[in-house]
């Protein structure tokens, strides 16, 4: 995450689609009441961090959020952090640090794990992460066509260059058939139980042009300067007009707002 500050501003389809979730799963959560500790995996700017702590035990004991960018966790430290909830720098790929080996309640991750290319290694950290009996709610990004609409200008001579390693920013749930299947294989091979994977329709209305274009902007990976960028949006709104990737309503008092659909998988299992 290069601009937390913009990702704070223009993050609504996220918090909307974390507060749907928690709404339908947090009570399946198997709340210790004891003083529960949880982990919040790709927090980004912390704001869904914050969502996140209102559906946990008041009396929790400690709320770690880790997040790959130096730049997200300084900022969700300087906003959100409290006694018992702090940020850090982590890679949900990489190895994990020994203390937290089975130091976990709970492990949440919202709208990160379709950036992780080591699907694999990042869901055995999850299970690592967790002491016995301990239980995770994940949602991560399937079919988007935020990643049609990269993928078709990747291919226009005028933006290949900046879109070269489009590869690595699609989620690895994009074009596959049935992915609940296969994330539940994984998860079955890895030990977890209980696992319940549901992919699900999601629909989201940007109330103009502009949010649509701030909210893409701000999880933008290619690092296109400002000037570049602005010619991009308009390729990439044109495009996503074309092929019919979202829906323009304009009323007769020339406001424009757009639909659009995608789907999240949401992972609930328990170790
Ligand atoms: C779209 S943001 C989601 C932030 C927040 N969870 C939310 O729901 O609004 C995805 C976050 O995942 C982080 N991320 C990507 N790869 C990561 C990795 N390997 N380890 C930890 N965090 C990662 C990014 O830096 C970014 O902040």
């Amino acid at each position: 995450m290069n601009d937390p500050e913009l990702y704070n501003v223009a993050n609504s389809m996220q918090k909307n689609a974390a507060v749907q979730c928690l709404n339908e799963y947090a009570k399946k959560m198997n709340w210790k009441n004891i003083g529960d500790s949880a982990i919040d995996l790709g927090c980004g700017d912390g704001s869904v961090t914050v969502i996140l702590k209102k559906y946990m035990p008041s009396n929790y004991k400690k709320l770690v959020a880790c997040d790959i960018s130096e730049k997200a966790v300084k900022y969700a430290n300087e906003h959100h952090s409290d006694e018992v909830t702090i940020f850090k720098v982590m890679d949900i790929q990489g190895d994990l640090p020994e203390e937290m080996h089975s130091a976990f309640h709970h492990v949440f991750s919202f709208y990160a794990l379709h950036w992780i290319r080591n699907q694999e290694k990042a869901f055995r950290n999850i299970y690592n992460l967790l002491e016995e009996g301990g239980d995770c709610l994940l949602t991560f990004l399937g079919y988007a066509p935020l990643y049609s609409v990269y993928s078709i200008l990747s291919q226009c001579s005028k933006w290949e260059s900046w879109l070269k390693d489009v590869q690595k920013f699609i989620s690895p749930y994009h074009d596959m058939q049935e992915p609940e299947k296969k994330v539940t294989q994984m998860m079955q091979e890895i030990g977890f139980r209980n696992i319940d994977v549901k992919c699900k329709e999601m629909r989201f209305e940007f109330d103009s042009v502009e949010a649509m274009k701030n909210t893409i902007k701000a999880i933008e990976p290619f690092d296109m300067p400002k000037d570049v960028y602005e010619e991009f949006m308009q390729d990439y709104y044109s495009v996503a007009q074309e092929i019919g990737v979202v829906e323009i309503n304009n009323n007769n008092i020339g406001d424009t707002s757009i639909n659009c659909s995608y789907s999240l998988l949401v992972v609930c299992a328990s170790k």
